[in-house]
């Protein structure tokens, strides 16, 4: 949520803040702003409610209006994703005192009690959000101390909540200082200066050295050095680490959204994740360690991939498995104890609600597994133990690829328990997962083939108020997902539906016209779910079938068919939600909708 990125340098600061902010827009976009010291001008702030190209404008027309070109190579930036006050230009962040520029990534809880004494002490308010508290928190302390690491170290005694915070001391016009809790912050080396950020594509086209900075740690960032302060007065500069992606594989490559890019690398993420995953030590693990539980944390589309996971693993493993979703976990005051494991599934590492789950579950004494697609997020290092997804960088905000890569996982883990447990042979065990390995990837590709064809169904919802999928088993759960994606993207209305369950009620919903997509993947169930399609269609729905075979299916059943290749049936949700993908992907686009940042959405939702 939000994106932080700072610069200092021997370069012009504005093409990198801009640059920095463009590729970080996924995590927040309703407003955006940058403050900097000019050499002529000194601290200058442009901020605006809107995207990152409203502020380039805003720029464009103060050299306008100067006559003159900005000339700075120190600042910060932001984009933001807004919690505390409405999108607004005052609320939209840096926050400047008459000392200090600040951004902010999080969310301070004892606002309301620091703005009230704030307000004692003579400091005025300007906008509605929690961040002003901590700019005028810290500008408090400067003014007591007029040292940067002491004001900071003093105020974030004094804040609850969570931070990743980039901070100008205005008399200090090279430097750039940041700490954080809780929300991600990294600094960066680079050959003509330095940089911090909240996440890598910020930096990368800069540079490929980084450090995570820890919780509570202060840096002090000058075009020269990196300092990190620890608790306590220990100073070092950092150890960096190497960026492993490349710049464009965080670029679209010639594909008009980052959306249909990832959809494309499926096939590649399943391969890379079903490598990843084989090398990792999970058999051991499971081997040494006899658990009374098993239980999934996460959230969203990872919390579907987690239902994908149960599924496979009491059907092949005949294991019972709970999963929850992450902002529920506590409520349910988990039964949970060192014989118990807790897998949190999260693709970039940084949910606020998954964190707060391991943290629960590690309170609690039970083994956790992190199944992350960001090596070095808060989840993978936190849980006691990690499980690389290979998606690569996931830039649209809707996840596609991350997904394939977590039930990649997913199936692995439940055919080494079922062969742990007997349940397969080894020789069973060693040819499901080279199928995963050679004929999945190869029908993903098959299904991303029809992509044309797919395009031209999506004309048939664009007036549709509302959609329907439904399907048993497997089925039941791909809807799920295939539905958030549909909403998420296209702004329409759907809901996913047990097949048998529709006419319990929500049968009442389908009128002439209604869309129903009837995931029709396992050949056991078909005449069931078959029957349960003649349901709707006798209430009028447009029905789309997705089913392996599509070609053959009667005719009378379905409007449209959308046929998968041939597959082992477990292995369905890899093919079928392609296919939905695609489909949401291209109303959204026939809908004109901000496909890969889709309203009041951001990637990575670092609040509670
Ligand atoms: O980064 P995470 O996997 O922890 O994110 C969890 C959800 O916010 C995420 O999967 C969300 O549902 C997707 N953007 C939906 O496409």
């Amino acid at each position: 949520m939000c994106g932080i990125i700072g610069y200092t340098g021997g370069s012009q600061v504005l093409p990198k803040l801009f640059c920095g902010l463009e590729s970080l827009e996924y995590r927040g976009y309703d407003s955006a702003g940058i403050a900097f010291y000019d050499t002529k001008a000194g601290m200058l702030c442009l901020k605006e409610k809107g995207r990152v190209s409203e502020i380039r404008t805003l720029a464009a027309g103060y050299e306008r209006d100067m006559g003159r070109k900005i000339d700075a190579h120190c600042g910060i930036g932001h984009t933001r994703w807004a919690t505390h006050g409405k999108p607004s230009d005052l609320n939209s962040h840096p926050h400047c005192t008459s000392d200090v520029s600040l951004v902010h990534n999080g969310i301070i809880e004892n606002y309301a009690a620091l703005r009230e004494e704030l307000s004692r002490r003579g400091y005025r308010f300007l906008s509605e959000t929690d961040t002003e508290a901590a700019a005028n928190l810290i500008d408090y302390y400067y003014k007591q101390t007029e040292d940067p690491i002491s004001a900071i170290r003093a105020a974030i005694r004094e804040i609850r909540g969570s931070y990743a915070f980039g901070i100008l001391f205005h008399d200090r016009p090279s430097m750039i200082y940041a700490v954080r809790k809780d929300s991600p912050l990294i600094l960066a080396s680079g050959e003509d200066g330095n940089y911090i950020a909240s996440d890598i594509p910020a930096i990368l086209k800069y540079t490929d050295q980084y450090y995570r900075l820890e919780e509570g740690e202060i840096a002090t960032v000058s075009p020269a050095l990196i300092t990190v302060y620890r608790d306590g007065g220990a100073s070092f500069t950092p150890e960096y680490e190497k960026i492993t992606w490349s710049v464009d594989a965080a670029e679209k490559e010639g594909f008009p959204h980052f959306m249909l890019k990832e959809i494309h690398e499926e096939p590649r993420a399943v391969r890379d994740t079903l490598s990843s995953v084989l090398s990792s030590d999970i058999e051991a693990f499971f081997a040494e360690n006899e658990f009374d539980t098993i239980n999934i944390v996460a959230c969203g589309t990872a919390m579907h991939a987690g239902l994908i996971g149960k599924f496979m693993t009491e059907k092949l493993a005949r294991i019972p498995v709970n999963v929850y979703i992450a902002s529920e976990f506590r409520y349910q005051d988990p039964i949970l104890g060192s014989r118990d494991l807790v897998i949190l599934i999260s693709q970039s590492g940084e949910t606020a609600d998954t964190i707060a789950a391991l943290r629960l579950a590690k309170e609690r004494g039970a083994h956790t597994l992190a199944v992350v697609n960001v090596i070095g997020s808060t989840v993978a290092r936190e849980a006691d133990r990690m499980i690389l997804t290979l998606a690569g960088p996931e830039i649209s905000v809707a996840s596609t690829k991350a997904y394939s890569s977590q039930i990649t996982v997913m199936y692995v883990i439940s055919i080494k328990l079922a062969e742990l447990r007997g349940r397969l042979s080894p020789g069973e065990a060693n040819a499901l997962l080279e199928e995963l390995g050679s004929k999945v990837p190869a029908a993903i590709e098959e299904v991303i083939g029809q992509k044309e064809k797919i395009r031209l169904l999506a004309g048939e919802f664009l007036q549709c108020p509302s959609v329907f999928f439904i399907g048993r088993g497997l089925d039941c759960l791909l809807a799920s997902e295939g539905s958030l994606k549909l909403k998420e993207i296209t702004y329409i209305h759907s809901e996913a539906y047990a097949a048998g369950e529709m006419k319990h009620g929500t049968i009442s919903l389908i009128t002439d016209g209604t869309p129903v997509i009837a995931l029709a993947t396992d050949k056991k169930l078909f005449e069931k779910t078959l029957s349960n399609i003649k349901e709707v269609k006798t209430r009028g729905a447009k029905v789309i079938l997705v089913c392996p075979d599509a070609d053959h299916a009667d005719p009378s059943v379905c409007d449209f068919r959308i046929g998968l290749p041939a597959l082992n049936e477990s292995y369905a949700p890899f093919t079928a939600i392609a296919a939905l993908q695609l489909l949401a992907y291209y109303t959204a686009v026939l809908r004109g909708c901000d496909v890969d940042r889709p309203r009041n959405l951001a990637k990575s939702v670092t609040v509670e």
